[in-house]
């Protein structure tokens, strides 16, 4: 999730509309072949993730290992995760599935260099990955 999904996806967030910092206001898009070519490479790996995702008995953590924000409220620990991953793996497909699809698009927009699409494409993604972890990674409260 950290190394694969999470680094493709901030590639792709960091080439995607534009920004206004203390250089001034200037597009993230990239600008030369070999910056269009990483950013490509980001989201192949990005396309290819959700078929490692939903392998099969995919260890949310090492055995007494540590997610990100665990101990936070609100936050799941992993063996809970482990568990709703199994008892409601057709949701975990979906979202998989939404991920990989999305992913693609974006493919899509960066194969036409298209940066329009590409910044409406990187919230979608955004929308992609919220959505899986409001259900395993971050539950909401049961009321
Ligand atoms: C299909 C479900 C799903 C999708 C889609 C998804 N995630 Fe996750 N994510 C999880 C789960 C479940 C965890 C809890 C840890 C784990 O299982 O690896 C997690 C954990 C994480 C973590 C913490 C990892 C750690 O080991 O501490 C990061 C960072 C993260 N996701 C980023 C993203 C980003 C960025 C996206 C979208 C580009 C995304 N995720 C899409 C299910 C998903």
């Amino acid at each position: 999730m950290l190394t694969q999904i999470d680094a493709s996806a901030d590639k792709i967030w960091g080439s995607a509309g534009s920004i206004s910092d203390e250089h001034g206001f200037r597009d993230l898009a990239p600008t030369t072949d070999a910056q269009w070519e990483e950013l490509r490479a980001a989201t192949i790996t990005l396309v290819e993730a959700p078929n490692l995702l939903i392998q099969e008995g995919r260890p949310v953590a090492r055995p007494g290992g540590r997610i990100q924000d665990q101990g936070l409220e609100g936050v799941a620990p992993p063996d809970q995760i482990q568990k709703a991953l199994i008892s409601d793996r057709p949701a975990f497909l979906q979202h998989a599935q939404r991920l990989q699809t999305v992913a693609g698009e974006i493919l899509s927009a960066v194969d036409r260099r298209d940066a329009a699409a590409l910044e409406k494409k990187g919230a979608e993604l955004d929308e992609a990955c919220e959505a899986c972890h409001q259900r395993f990674w971050y539950p909401p409260k049961p009321k």
